[in-house]
């Protein structure tokens, strides 16, 4: 975290606070969170297919961050896919490339290559590959057949990956149509990450303004039950609300961000 930006210092911050690049360590830890956390956990564990879903900002990809920082590396293979948007032979490609490979060319081979590589992860290194697919309601039709074929490489066996699907909610509809459905048999687990209540927000508020080294209260009550309305409760929305209206009480030259802040805030965001 870097030092404090003067509006965040006129409230005595000693650092700017709702900052993107949050360590693992630091997120907050509300139920939804802990509950991602295991499930993917699970996933890794029994080496099955999760989906975790939830609205854009809702914490899903720090929830993987949070999990994956847990494992041990020297016994799993993390394949981390940002965005799947790159055409039908990026998926392969990916895996292949993660896995220390030269890509085949051609496609046929190249599936043949991915599969062989996942297993040999497990029988000769010993060490368990962890697909997470981020943004997988951007998952083409042609690149759910591609991962089903993968899980498929073994038919009676354990899948040779954990493969978890990150995405909003689009997600569980797209798997559930009836081309997919042999996937979607295979998805061991499916969560959905809910926004956060109004208690839930104040915590989370509380707990940001902590870790840039404020622990008296900032935000007053209504102003915090209007920045949770104008957020949904979703966590990235909330930081954004939350940082205007400490900037406007800062441009006031208030000591606390009252509800005319927030008021202003909320305006100013919802201004198109
Ligand atoms: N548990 C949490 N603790 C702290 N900050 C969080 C937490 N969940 C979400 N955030 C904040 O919200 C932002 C959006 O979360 P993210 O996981 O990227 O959302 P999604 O992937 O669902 O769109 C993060 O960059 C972080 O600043
Ligand atoms: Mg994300």
């Amino acid at each position: 975290m870097s030092a404090a930006a003067p509006w965040a210092a006129h409230f005595g911050l000693a650092r700017t606070p709702f900052g993107k690049s949050i360590p693992a360590k630091d997120l907050f830890v509300r139920q939804a969170h802990a509950e991602a956390v295991a499930r993917i956990n699970f996933c890794v564990v029994e080496s099955a297919l999760g989906v975790i879903t939830g609205d854009v900002g809702a914490g899903k990809t720090v929830s993987v961050r949070a999990a994956v920082d847990a494992l041990d590396r020297t016994r799993h293979q993390i394949i981390y896919i940002a965005n799947p948007a790159f055409g039908t032979r990026g998926l392969y490609v990916t895996i292949v490339r993660a896995l220390g490979a030269e890509p085949r060319y051609l496609k046929a081979e190249l599936m043949a290559q991915a599969a062989d590589l996942l297993a040999a992860e497990t029988a000769e290194r010993h060490r368990r590959v962890v697909l997470i697919c981020d943004e997988a309601h951007l998952l083409a039709p042609a690149q759910l057949e591609e991962l089903r074929l993968l899980t498929n490489s073994e038919m009676d066996s354990a899948s040779p990956f954990a493969g978890i699907l990150i995405g909003q909610p689009t997600l569980n509809r797209q798997l559930r149509m009836g081309v997919f459905a042999a996937l979607d048999q295979r998805i061991a687990t499916r969560f959905t990450i809910k926004a956060m209540d109004i208690g839930e927000s104040a915590a989370y508020l509380r707990h940001h303004l902590a870790l840039a080294g404020r622990d008296e209260p900032l935000f007053a009550d209504d102003a915090i039950a209007r920045l949770h309305r104008a957020s949904g409760g979703l966590p990235r929305a909330l930081n954004n609300a939350a940082t205007a209206a400490i900037i406007a009480a800062a441009a006031d030259n208030k000591d606390l961000v009252d509800d005319t802040c927030a008021k202003k805030a909320v305006a100013e965001l919802t201004r198109d």
